[in-house]
């Protein structure tokens, strides 16, 4: 039996996808790398945004083709859209399963059940599941980098957020599995390890018999030291959380990549207490001046919505001055898109008419990617170590690796190949991507 899966969303999605086809091997299940030939396809969904949900509504419509004209493909749809629209996904005539984020285990009874009795579903959420135990199938190619979740759902309540609705409880997992998989991964030759959960700094492991907790700063550190050579990443730091301690750890260890990811979504005060984000633009700014003061070669990256509930002219203009005064490497920029059943949903208008969020949106764009271009056109000139990731998506005959501040770096192939560690210096630049020559 043949299992084809897409996947929608972040990294963890990416992660979970993993963790399902590592279960549904288990039960039988080979994966394939095209739906032509799958006895099952699933597809891993994201609700953060409805843009992103309609995406999904229009692979069913193929998958549902698909069906047509190849009976006994069973179709079953995962992740945070399963768990947002349950039994609603069911009446889809494409769909055959629904199975939310923490149901992956039943899969297998799951799928073998719709050939005796129909349509299945399962999305009960867990307040102890993480897959601590599975190892995940990896579906990278070249072997290079890996995820590794260390944690399941969110307990914040951003108001404007789905994921605590669709993901449940915040829960950490077990050190030592985490650390196990880690050594998994070196062994099979993998050369950075990209630590996961949607706010890392609230990581948190009590040994029930030593009574020993383990922090994110903690477990950062002894992921790094089990081999100087592998690089570490992590993602996503909460600027209400993001400690001291976790910057020192860094610090402390050269192979701990010089880059966080640390979403700001707005520049105003008042945007900030409606999203419930716990923290001001003053704390936000006093993080960036320690990550500047005890790490002054990291890059700093970060998420924006523009056009919440209410946002004014004056508050558009905080987050572009934010912005300016931070001078991230990149950002993720989006509009704000209303989640049903979320507090935003329940208590603001979404107000901002349609056009505005879009010219807002733009205006933060437009000023990012310059920043980002002048950032990048003062790296001209400078040498970095690259991991190499692949080939380059324009030419074979070229190699695409990121510098420790997460700087996709293209240059000419020259016999290196990926997972391959090479010194490069930098000629020219855009906003995106850094060309460079190999230096012997
Ligand atoms: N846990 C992470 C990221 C969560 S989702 C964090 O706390 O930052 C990734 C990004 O999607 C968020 O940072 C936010 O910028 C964006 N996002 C989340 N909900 C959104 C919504 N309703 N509309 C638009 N963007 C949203
Ligand atoms: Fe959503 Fe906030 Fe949790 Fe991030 S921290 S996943 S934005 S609720
Ligand atoms: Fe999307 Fe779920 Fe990730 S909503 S961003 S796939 S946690």
């Amino acid at each position: 039996m043949k299992v084809f899966i897409e996947t929608y969303g972040c990294q963890m999605n990416v992660n979970d996808s993993e963790v399902a086809l590592s279960i549904l091997q288990k039960a039988g299940y080979d994966r394939c790398e095209s739906m032509d030939v799958a006895d099952l396809i699933l597809i891993n969904t994201c609700s953060v945004r409805d843009n992103a949900e309609q995406r999904v509504m229009g692979r069913l419509d193929v998958f549902r083709q698909e069906k047509r004209r190849r009976s006994g493909v069973v179709v079953g749809v995962l992740g945070c859209m399963a768990e947002r629209l349950k039994e609603k996904l069911l009446e889809h005539p494409a769909v055959d399963i629904v199975a939310g984020p923490d149901a992956y285990r039943d899969l297998p009874r799951l799928v073998a059940a719709v050939t005796s009795s129909g349509k299945q579903i399962n999305t009960i959420l867990s307040h102890e599941e993480t897959y601590g135990d599975i190892a995940p199938v990896r579906m990278d190619r070249d072997g290079v980098t890996a995820f590794i979740s260390i944690m399941r759902g969110c307990n914040n309540v951003c108001s404007y957020c789905i994921v605590p609705f669709v993901r449940g409880a915040e829960r950490s997992r077990d050190p030592h599995s985490i650390l196990r998989e880690a050594r998994c991964l070196i062994e099979a030759g993998y050369k950075e390890i990209n630590l996961l959960g949607q706010n890392v700094d609230s990581y948190r492991w009590t040994d029930p018999e030593s009574g020993e907790t383990v922090d994110f700063a903690g477990l950062l550190e002894k992921v790094a030291e089990l081999d100087p050579k592998i690089r570490i990443r992590f993602a996503t730091s909460h600027p209400k959380d993001m400690s001291d301690a976790v910057l020192l750890a860094m610090s402390r260890h050269a192979n701990i990549c010089r880059h966080i990811h640390l979403p700001v979504q707005s520049g105003s005060n008042a945007m900030l207490e409606k999203m419930n984000r716990k923290y001001t633009r003053e704390h936000y700014l006093g993080r960036i001046a320690r990550i500047r003061e005890i790490l002054p070669d990291c890059a700093i990256t970060t998420d924006v919505i523009a056009g919440f509930c209410g946002e004014t002219e004056e508050d558009h203009q905080a987050t572009l001055s934010l912005m300016r005064d931070v001078r991230y490497d990149s950002a993720f920029m989006f509009q704000y898109s209303e989640r049903p059943g979320t507090k935003a949903s329940r208590h603001f208008p979404d107000d901002v008419p349609a056009e505005v969020k879009t010219r807002r949106l733009n205006e933060i764009i437009a000023q990012q990617n310059e920043i980002s271009q002048a950032i990048n056109r003062s790296l001209e000139g400078q040498c970095f170590e690259v991991l190499v990731e692949c080939t380059s998506k324009r030419s074979e005959a070229e190699l695409m690796g990121r510098s420790s501040q997460n700087k996709s770096c293209v240059f000419p192939a020259a016999g290196h190949k990926p997972g391959d560690t090479v010194k490069v210096r930098v000629l020219s630049s855009t906003s995106a991507t850094l060309r460079c020559e190999v230096v012997e």
